[in-house]
């Protein structure tokens, strides 16, 4: 499923592809390439909604990750597809709203994992990467944060279990 050179293919998902799917894109990304498995695992991430496609992460969102040594200014904002289940052996997405949505148009046949990022997290009360939108840079940081510590449980998951 994954592509010719990858083995894993790990797609994000959130509402607008401009906030919480990029930083966890970038962030996973990063984390791949310190590891050096940047080869291996293939990594993307889309939106539900289609207000923002085309459009570069929030700015609040660049800051965040910059501020942890991470770019994500040259990502694009792009719409969930149906071909999406195709080509993913991961859908992760950041919270319930995202996962009904996605769930409604998964084939019956999907044999990959779709299921809430922060499942591969360390705290098992918080389900959900709450929508930064509204919220202050407080919100952005609580956003980051969740991510990275949610990446590290999604690259043990996948060291151990898929290569
Ligand atoms: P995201 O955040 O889903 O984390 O990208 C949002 C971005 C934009 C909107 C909602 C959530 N919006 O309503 O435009």
């Amino acid at each position: 499923m994954a592509t010719e050179r990858a083995r894993i293919s790990v797609l994000f998902v959130c509402l607008g592809n401009i906030c919480r799917s990029p930083t966890a894109h970038g962030v996973f990304r990063n984390l791949l390439d310190k590891e050096h498995l940047g080869d291996m695992i293939y990594v993307d991430s889309a939106g539900t909604g289609d207000w923002h496609v085309g459009k570069n992460p929030d700015s609040r969102s660049c800051q965040t990750a910059l501020d942890h040594g991470i770019d994500i200014s040259f990502l694009r904002a792009r719409l969930f597809e149906n071909r999406d289940f195709d080509r993913f052996d991961y859908i992760l997405v950041m919270d319930k709203q995202n996962l009904n949505d996605i769930s409604r148009i998964k084939p019956q046949n999907y044999p990959g994992y779709l299921g809430l990022f922060l499942s591969f997290g360390s705290n098992s009360s918080i389900e959900e990467v709450p929508d930064p939108y509204y919220s202050g840079s407080d919100g952005f940081e609580l956003v980051i944060d969740l991510v990275i510590d949610a990446s590290k449980g999604l690259l043990e998951h996948i060291q151990k279990h898929r290569l």
